[in-house]
């Protein structure tokens, strides 16, 4: 996806930053690239909201999409014209919607993007990072507030000596490398 190709679908598909989509578009455009050359053919999400994230993993992603949310019925985005997602409706926290998404992996590339507070967060990280092939990716969202869960998570991971790259902007996008 070039730089075109983004910005027909963030401003005019999704309406712009806080329309569909909760993201910098920045920091996005960063995360694209580096989805086109890790080219995923299967994607995670946790936290879908409207579905702007999900659009993109959609575009990105060559076989399937998996996407979770406690509340599915607030999407709005319309994803025709390609494989569509998956919709998991659960609390990622909740065995039941853990082996749901069991079923569907190893997952290339997992956004992490549903509950901040740090217990949610970890619980994401544990239950779902270890469903994502060495050599995969896991991008983690909001990591800029240091009041929030991705913050402290974040900074758990670098100790623990996981390797990322981050992008402040406005929210704060963290890719974090799954080791080979
Ligand atoms: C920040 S929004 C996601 C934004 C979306 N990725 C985007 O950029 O447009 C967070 C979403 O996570 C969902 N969520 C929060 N806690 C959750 C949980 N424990 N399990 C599943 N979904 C959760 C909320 O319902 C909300 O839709």
């Amino acid at each position: 996806m070039d730089r075109e190709e983004f910005d027909r679908i963030f401003d005019e598909e999704l309406g712009g930053m806080s329309a569909q989509i909760a993201q910098d578009p920045i920091e996005l455009c960063r995360v694209v690239g580096r989805l086109n050359t890790l080219r995923p053919v299967r994607t995670l999400e946790i936290g879908i909201n409207l579905g702007g994230t999900t659009r993109f993993w959609q575009l990105l992603t060559s076989e399937l999409v998996v996407a979770v949310d406690m509340d599915t019925s607030k999407i709005t985005v319309d994803f025709s014209g390609h494989a569509p997602p998956l919709l998991i409706q659960g609390d990622s926290t909740a065995h039941a919607t853990v082996a749901k998404v069991r079923e569907h992996a190893p997952y290339d590339f997992l956004w992490i993007d549903g509950g901040h507070t740090y217990e949610i967060a970890k619980s994401d990280w544990d239950n779902y990072a270890p469903m994502v092939r060495p050599g995969g990716v896991v991008g983690l969202h909001d990591v800029k507030a240091e009041a929030e869960g991705p913050y402290k998570l974040l900074k758990e991971l670098q100790l623990k000596g996981f390797f990322h790259e981050a992008f402040i902007g406005h929210k704060g996008t963290a890719l974090i490398s799954i080791p080979f």
